[in-house]
């Protein structure tokens, strides 16, 4: 499977009518995309999902794309060989751009090892990519193993297992990074809620 080969020719782009800047307005916040990365078992999903409850509290509209769950549907054809991870990063970057241009603050818990695909994400979304390390030791994430799965893979039961046996790049220079194993799950949502208030993406006057 290469991605970077485009197939769909003879398609011309249709401009809508209504901007990403007009959905902003009603909003009352900017649309972006709050991309986690990190280790299985860093706390992404439960670091997003945290947000995604204060930012919905705050009457924000948000959305939650998570690695597990994805990986039922739209990446189900997908295994976790370096062309497979990948592909899996670009569809979540594309979707993470339809969510983004309809206004909305998108969430994104993928382990997503490669610099070279979010760099290629943040190259497609622009300003409105935000990265968030989820800084966590890997003797940490193997100790908690909520899934069984690093005990697996230590085994051999489980193939090109990140961190084991298959890469983590971490970010050179993410925009928030969240030491998951100092910080309290409360601690941390505020670091990333306070972020976007003081970067002006949220509580915007309508
Ligand atoms: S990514 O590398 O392509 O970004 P993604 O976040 O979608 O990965 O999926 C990671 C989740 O799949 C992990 O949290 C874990 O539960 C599960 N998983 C199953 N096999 C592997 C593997 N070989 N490497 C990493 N995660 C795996």
């Amino acid at each position: 499977m290469d991605s970077n080969v485009k197939k769909s020719s003879n398609v011309i782009w249709y401009q809508a009518s209504v901007s990403r800047q007009d959905r902003e307005k009603i909003n009352g916040h900017r649309g972006v995309a709050l991309w986690f990365t990190g280790l299985s078992g860093s706390g992404k999903s439960t670091l997003a999902h945290a947000v995604e409850k204060r930012l919905h509290d705050m009457n924000v509209r948000t959305y939650v794309l998570d690695g597990d769950n994805v990986r039922h549907g739209l990446c189900g054809d997908l295994g976790f060989s370096d062309v497979a991870r990948r592909e899996n990063i670009r569809r979540i970057g594309e979707v993470s751009k339809l969510f983004v241009d309809a206004g909305m603050i998108v969430l994104t818990a993928f382990i997503s090892p490669f610099r070279s695909d979010r760099r290629q994400v943040r190259k497609i979304l622009g300003n409105q990519f935000i990265e968030i390390y989820c800084d966590c030791p890997l003797n940490v994430c193997e100790n908690r193993d909520v899934k069984g799965l690093y005990k697996r893979a230590r085994a051999g039961e489980v193939k090109e297992f990140t961190g084991i046996s298959s890469p983590y790049e971490a970010p050179e220079a993410a925009d928030i990074t969240v030491n998951t194993s100092m910080l309290s799950l409360h601690e941390s949502t505020q670091k990333i809620v306070r972020y976007l208030t003081e970067h002006e993406l949220i509580n915007l006057s309508k």
